[in-house]
């Protein structure tokens, strides 16, 4: 299965923004991961469109928006218009998930599907043969530098076994308060993209970046 960083560019210099994501780049990293935040969905208000149109031609990265808005199905081409590679909407915001599944899909983007921390893995079960990534929330979303939520540590081998059980290839993404001391216990849990924002992004994002892809290669040749 594919491991792969994914850096969490909330926690990047937005004055920076380009330079600094072309950091993790540098690094070897392949994804960014891009945080939208509604204000309604979650109390913050992020970034939107004009900037990932304005970072798209700057990157190679392959751009997993994760969208914390409410009833997503009203952006989702509009993120496809800017160049998403992967789009990942929220079980918790909309009342129907599967026209979001067929939306992203339809624009030849990658699926994610979404779910909070206090949200039963098993609301997730009927979408798993639709989707190319589950994103099993390890915070409350909605801020950078949370701490790790142990819970965490069942519930993303309960997601993996779901998903071997059906002999189906999604991705399992982990997104909040990971860091270099407990991305291995997360790795054994079973997710393989892994998002990391305060951990990466800071004095050192390439030394930072480079730290996880060696601990990934570490862990690898362990199994
Ligand atoms: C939280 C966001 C995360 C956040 C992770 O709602 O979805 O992507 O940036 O930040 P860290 O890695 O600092 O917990
Ligand atoms: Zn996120």
């Amino acid at each position: 299965m594919n491991l792969e960083l994914a850096p969490s560019i909330l926690s990047a210099d937005f004055g920076n923004l380009a330079a600094d994501m072309a950091e993790t780049a540098r690094a070897g990293a392949r994804y960014a991961h891009i945080d939208v935040m509604d204000g309604m969905f979650v109390p913050q208000i992020s970034l939107g469109m004009p900037v990932i149109k304005s970072i798209r031609p700057a990157s190679d990265l392959v751009f997993d928006v994760h969208m914390m808005v409410t009833k997503p199905e009203r952006y989702i081409d509009a993120f496809a218009d800017c160049g998403a590679d992967i789009i990942t909407f929220h079980l918790e915001a909309t009342e129907d998930p599967d026209a979001c599944i067929e939306m992203i899909r339809a624009r030849g983007v990658k699926v994610g599907l979404s779910i909070k921390p206090g949200t039963p893995v098993e609301a997730a079960e009927p979408y798993l043969d639709k989707i190319d990534m589950l994103l099993i929330m390890t915070v409350e979303p909605g801020f950078g530098g949370q701490k790790f939520i142990p819970a965490s540590y069942e519930r993303i081998p309960q997601a993996r076994k779901m998903i071997t059980d059906r002999n189906l290839n999604v991705d399992i993404e982990v997104d909040g308060g990971i860091k270099l001391d407990n991305v291995d216990s997360v790795l054994d849990a079973g997710a393989n993209i892994i998002v990391a924002g305060s951990a990466v992004y800071g004095k050192d994002t390439y030394g930072c970046t480079k730290a996880f892809l060696d601990d990934f290669a570490a862990w690898q040749a362990k199994q």
